[in-house]
């Protein structure tokens, strides 16, 4: 299990595969239930010497709603730096006041700096063209709550690659789960070769083009970026790039129909308005997810929670339960054991036809596609891999060539990962009561 207690968050860089799934996990929780006093008796203190809304505002937030207090500098002009303070004299300090520090700073390498002064969790809120690794767990949040997974995505970045600090992060974040991505700028703009070398190094495989029509049409995801006025030198240059691309209806016409359009925000007119109500803008929520996201970094850097204690206390928490039932008798036996698990705030996760037979229940369930159906997702096979499921209920039908290929393989995978697997329509109603006593 990974360990993030005292951890400086500085760079995607030093991300494992497994710790971002672990803090996906961890933002899921966040989501679904409250934690008031987790933080209770810290202080958080959020050092902001770059303009901000979103990440200052919703790290305060989440510092907030899990009890922390919260001390905060906006602004170098009204800081000590402004007086030629260093970095690491300002960690000495402001680590002898608070339990973690927050900071946004004009330049790459600067969290480093602050982290070099004090012993107390440094977590990077962008460091000018450099690194934003908390923007990128929350568009990795995200992608996954769009799409059920990260992994085999098409993602395309339109705009400012060059500075784009958001881009940078989550291209490399990506490379543990295959892409394919897609980079749409001009030259002058183009993804840095810093950041290519690393994409090469993992085999990741990436596309470039001045044109965005040479590539909206296969995209899974458009992550779209403004073009990052403050870091230009020369205003001309800045006015020939601002908006050379603009996404709107025009756009979705040509995309795949399910392509989810993604903003760090800021935008300043990229996005035109006209889409924001369409399925396919997932902006704001992106946006909202800063708030579950950061809550579970500052629970996890304080050492306040850890997934393993919400298992090992007896107390279960909100799960994701994976609901897989053969016959039509069988569902509608089980359907009442099933809505329970619904009120009690379990997550569903089905197959096709149990999907289809739940939501006309009214019962919200996500579909997964079965592990045969290669290359499709969400995927169930995915969700084994990253270790996504509590619980399977999974009661076969009978011994057809389905259940002895697609079944067997689920449920030896099942084992392998040490997931409970309950077979039997009875031990599922027994258990089902237990959780819910336990909610
Ligand atoms: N996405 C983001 O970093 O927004 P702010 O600049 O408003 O914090």
């Amino acid at each position: 299990m990974p360990n993030f207690v005292g951890r400086d968050i500085i760079s995607m860089d030093e991300f494992s595969r497994e710790d971002i799934m672990y803090v996906m996990r961890v933002a899921e929780l966040m989501e679904k239930n409250k934690y008031p006093e987790l933080l209770k008796g810290l202080i958080v203190s959020t050092l902001f010497f770059e303009p901000s809304t979103r990440t200052r505002l919703s790290f305060e937030t989440a510092a907030l709603q899990i009890g922390a207090q919260v001390i905060s500098t906006t602004g170098a002009q009204f800081s000590s730096l402004y007086k030629g303070e260093t970095l690491q004299d300002t960690a000495a300090v402001i680590g002898g006041y608070a339990d973690v520090l927050v900071m946004r700073h004009p330049e790459k390498g600067s969290a480093r700096a602050l982290a070099d002064g004090t012993d107390k969790p440094i977590i990077n809120g962008g460091d000018g063209p450099g690194d934003h690794p908390t923007q990128t767990l929350l568009d990795l949040y995200t992608i996954l709550s769009a799409k059920g997974t990260l992994d085999n995505l098409k993602i395309g970045f339109v705009g400012d690659l060059k500075y784009g600090r958001t881009v940078h992060s989550l291209a490399t974040a990506l490379r543990f789960f295959n892409p394919e991505l897609y980079f749409i700028a001009p030259k002058a703009l183009a993804m840095p070769d810093e950041y290519k070398e690393r994409l090469d190094n993992a085999a990741v495989k990436y596309h470039e083009s001045e044109n965005l029509d040479d590539f909206i049409g296969e995209v899974d995801i458009l992550y779209v970026t403004r073009v990052q006025k403050e870091r230009f030198t020369d205003v001309e240059e800045y006015n020939k790039y601002k908006l050379m691309y603009i996404i709107g209806n025009d756009t979705l016409n040509k995309a795949r129909k399910d392509v989810s359009i993604m903003h760090p925000l800021p935008r300043v007119g990229e996005i035109k308005t006209e889409i924001d109500n369409s399925p396919n803008a997932i902006y704001f929520q992106e946006a909202w997810n800063g708030v579950p996201v950061r809550k579970a970094l500052l629970a996890l850097v304080t050492g306040r929670f850890k997934l393993e204690d919400q298992t090992q206390s007896g107390k279960l928490v909100k799960k994701n339960v994976l609901l897989t039932i053969g016959s039509e008798d069988n569902k509608k036996k089980m359907l009442p054991d099933i809505q329970q698990l619904a009120t009690v705030g379990y997550n569903l996760y089905a197959t096709a036809k149990t999907h289809k037979f739940l939501k006309e229940m009214g019962v919200e369930n996500t579909q997964l596609h079965k592990i045969s159906d290669t290359g499709k997702q969400p995927n169930i096979k995915d969700f084994l891999e990253q270790k996504r499921f509590d619980i399977i209920i999974n009661i076969p039908s009978g011994l057809g060539s389905e259940e002895a290929t697609d079944g067997s393989l689920m449920r030896r995978m099942a084992i392998e990962q040490s997931i409970p697997l309950i077979t039997d329509p009875q031990v599922a109603h027994f258990l089902i009561a237990a959780l819910k006593k336990e909610a």
